[in-house]
């Protein structure tokens, strides 16, 4: 018996799943999701202190409030009060100390949201007022590290930098970012019988979501299951720190017996979650004449905020990704994390990955601004080799490099020589506006570097009728996951998309899965769903053997061969002798087949030593490449992005328009991180931008005015799923081209001659700064 895959070309023009539902406001989120008359309104008291004692906390004239049902505090938590994901230092409500302003202390359920404010307000806290930590040089001055250093090297970087011909040293900060979901953190908690825990939260990861509410009730796993059909967005903010809302709905709904529901302002949101870590990066740098780098340095310093959460992660990510597209002959990287009295800090769409990239343009470019060579050149002369000079500085080859495929490509196709002429031209005619331009490389490790995370599992139904219901261990954010994995389905499969529904995520489906994230979403689910079909098919090609059989006279003497291809499945000997998947799905049942199989994935050939800092973390690497020019006033420090060209490598797409919209998206998403999005804390610890009219995330207005988005063709990936890349976080690391191109354009205010102070993000302020600078030199010379 063979079974043949169907040859029908690979559609990959579906619109989103729920683009539509969207579209018309159909889309049920969290808050949208209908309860009885039964729910209560949960709330959330947190410190206003960044860093206090708590002396004592009254609640007993909250509790007497009509409408009350429940004022909560670290005493009545059934469980465990701990809530952090790795190390364990994060209490679900703070007992004796508070870590930063937004440490939650007290939870309240009451009928509704008024009465749970009013409440709130009732509740007496006196606290002794401790010296916060409010920035990383501070908790570098006082050591608050959070765990011992981490190195990676290869090569001597002292010796080779003492022979260099030139060097260079400096530092670079780069800044917080909020993630600005859509839909703020979320969740709604139903208790079932005995001591069963229904929830409902927007989580990236419902499988730790689950661990953690069972820890603080104090119950088992197999009492709590969690579910999400679709987050508003998630960005990493989702990976971890949803599990504190939940965590808290659970808590409230335990107490009560009732069903609870929290949905955090907008502006509590932003006040008590984690951002993306702002970083402080120390380099010293050697290289040739031709900017060709031999030596290099990095210490990273990550500001981690008050807990652990993901930042150890997150930082060797950041280190992983030093040498963005580099070979650095002897490289070596220090990283270290802080506390400070900030809501912990975590995942954000890239993981450390950006930061660390950041540290290594900035050296590229301070290269070229030294030598006076087009930085452009600079990167190329750096890029990984294809047979030599391609392992990085953590021992793992650059396989399949695409880097000099993508630079040839997109330098004609953005016409870079070209224009860098006219934008001198330009530079040269125009005293008040000034262009910038900049050609910058992403190369970006996909996997967990977490080894044992790269996992996935699904559980695949069908049903009588033919249809297919699709279970796996992902979450949809709005990154199409469920779209893709649809594809894959049906594509595995043989038959139509519209058999096939993607149901919601739901822990009592499928079991201990990763978090939806480090852009390896479609690569595990993928694979687990096409194990599942890989199972059901043959189960199905037998049964089918057996049916075609019976009425073929020459068995069993003759090989039989069966296609599924468009629903029908076929005797490919005797084409005439087919029946459709439906009709054969009827039989399977009467004839005792089981369809209903799980699938499991996990990440064949990777694994490392953390220790060392060397191996192969990845299973592969995602390249791009963009082009950015921008139009600077000088006066004002108002930018434009004037146009940018992508070229991005994502394999072969599993579906176009998802994968354009995931770089433009990223690409976008990385502009805020790199230019407007300035987080401010007073003080006191004290967020002071913490709605949409104080903190700038990128609008319709700093989309290009020319945006050229194109993925590269015909660039197979032999190690993911259908031969496609993951898409997700690496384009956003492209906005380094619009970055970078604004520091080429304050370098025209002083014709090249002297070097801008430069950070991340480059706000109008900092332009302006960074201009003002170079006059003032230009008059002193
Ligand atoms: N796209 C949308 N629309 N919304 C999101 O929240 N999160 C990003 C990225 N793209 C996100 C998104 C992040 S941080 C990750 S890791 C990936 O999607 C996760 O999904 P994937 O692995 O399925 O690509
Ligand atoms: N990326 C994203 N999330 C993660 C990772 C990673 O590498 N490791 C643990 N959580
Ligand atoms: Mo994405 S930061 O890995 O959730």
């Amino acid at each position: 018996m063979i079974a043949h895959l169907g040859t029908k070309p690979f559609m990959t023009n579906i619109p989103h799943d729920s683009a539509s539902k969207h579209v018309s406001g159909e889309s049920v989120y969290i808050d949208d999701m209908l309860v009885n008359e039964q729910l209560l309104h949960g709330h959330i008291l947190y410190s206003p202190h960044a860093h206090a004692r708590i002396k004592s906390i009254d609640t007993s004239a909250a509790k007497k409030l009509p409408g009350v049902y429940a004022v909560l505090t670290a005493k009545d938590i059934p469980g465990h009060n701990q809530m952090g994901p790795v190390i364990h230092d994060e209490p679900c409500l703070a007992e004796k100390e508070v870590l930063c302003v937004g440490h939650a202390i007290v939870l309240i359920a009451a009928e509704n949201e008024e009465l749970a404010r009013a409440a709130a307000r009732l509740v007496v806290i006196e606290y002794d007022l401790l010296e916060p930590v409010l920035d990383i040089r501070t908790a570098i001055e006082k050591g608050t590290l959070l765990a011992p250093p981490r190195a990676m090297q290869r090569g001597d970087a002292d010796a080779a930098l003492a022979t260099s011909p030139h060097t260079i040293k400096g530092e670079l900060e780069t800044g917080a970012q909020e993630h600005w979901y859509l839909e703020t953190q979320s969740c709604l908690a139903v208790p079932g019988e005995g001591r069963e825990m229904n929830i409902y939260s927007s989580t990236q990861h419902p499988s730790e979501t689950q661990a953690i509410v069972a820890e603080v009730l104090g119950i088992p796993k197999n009492e709590v299951v969690v579910e999400i059909r679709r987050m508003g967005g998630a960005f990493g903010g989702k990976e971890t720190q949803a599990n504190h809302t939940a965590a808290w709905t659970a808590l409230l709904a335990n107490a009560t017996g009732r069903p609870v529901r929290i949905r955090l302002f907008r502006d509590d949101d932003q006040k008590i979650t984690g951002k993306r870590h702002r970083y402080l990066i120390k380099y010293e740098a050697g290289f040739d004449a031709s900017g060709k780098i031999v030596a290099l340095k990095f210490e990273q310093n990550a500001d981690a905020g008050c807990a652990t959460d993901l930042s150890m992660a997150i930082l060797e990510r950041a280190m992983l990704h030093a040498d963005n597209s580099y070979f650095i002959p002897n490289m070596q990287v220090i990283g270290k994390a802080y506390r400070t009295n900030l809501p912990s800090n975590t995942a954000f769409r890239g993981f450390g990955g950006p930061q660390g990239m950041a540290g290594m343009e900035t050296v590229i470019d301070r290269i070229a601004r030294f030598l006076k060579i087009d930085a452009a050149l600079v990167r190329k002369v750096n890029f990984y080799g294809i047979d030599k000079d391609n392992i990085t500085h953590y021992g793992q080859e650059v396989e399949l490099n695409r880097l000099h495929v993508l630079y040839d490509q997109l330098s004609a196709s953005s016409e870079y020589s070209k224009r860098r002429t006219e934008v001198n031209a330009f530079n040269a005619k125009n005293e008040f506006y000034k262009k910038g331009l900049a050609f910058t490389p992403v190369k970006f490790g996909i996997s967990f570097t977490t080894t044992f995370l790269n996992q996935a599992g699904a559980l695949v139904n069908i049903y009588k009728d033919g249809t297919i219901l699709v279970n796996h261990g992902g979450t949809e954010m709005g990154q199409g996951l469920n779209t893709k994995i649809a594809q894959i389905a049906a594509a595995e499969l043989g038959v139509s998309l519209d058999r096939i529904k993607v149901n919601a995520t739901n822990t009592s489906k499928v079991p201990n899965t990763s978090a939806t994230a480090a852009s390896a979403g479609t690569d595990l689910n993928g694979m687990a769903v096409k194990n599942a079909i890989d199972k059901l098919r043959e189960r199905i090609v037998k049964l089918m053997c057996d049916e075609f059989s019976k009425i073929d006279p020459d068995f069993p003497s003759r090989e039989i061969d069966i296609v599924i291809e468009n629903d029908i499945i076929t005797d490919l000997s005797f084409p005439d002798r087919n029946m459709h998947f439906a009709e054969a799905m009827l039989l399977a049942n009467l004839k005792q087949v089981s369809l209903s199989a799980t699938g499991f994935y996990a990440t064949p050939n990777i694994g490392w030593d953390k220790q060392k800092g060397w191996g192969k973390p990845f299973n592969y690497y995602s390249f791009g490449m963009a082009v950015s020019e921008v139009l600077v006033d000088t006066l004002t420090g108002y930018v434009k992005n004037l146009r940018t060209d992508i070229l991005h490598d994502v394999g072969d797409s599993i579906n176009v328009g998802i994968d354009i919209g995931q770089v433009e998206g990223g690409f976008i998403q990385g502009l805020g991180w790199c230019t407007t999005e300035e987080i401010k804390w007073d003080a006191k610890g004290n967020l002071l931008n913490h709605s949409p009219d104080t903190y700038k995330i990128p609008s319709v207005q700093d989309i290009p005015e020319d945006f050229r988005v194109q993925l590269l063709q015909n660039a197979p990936n032999p190690n993911a799923i259908r031969k496609s890349k993951a898409v997700a976080e690496p384009p956003l690391m492209l906005a380094f081209s619009s970055w970078l191109a604004i520091k080429d354009a304050i370098s025209a205010v002083g014709n090249h001659e002297y070097e801008p102070h430069f950070s991340l993000p480059a706000t109008n302020e900092v332009i302006l700064l960074s201009i003002e600078d170079i006059r003032k030199k230009q008059n002193k010379s």
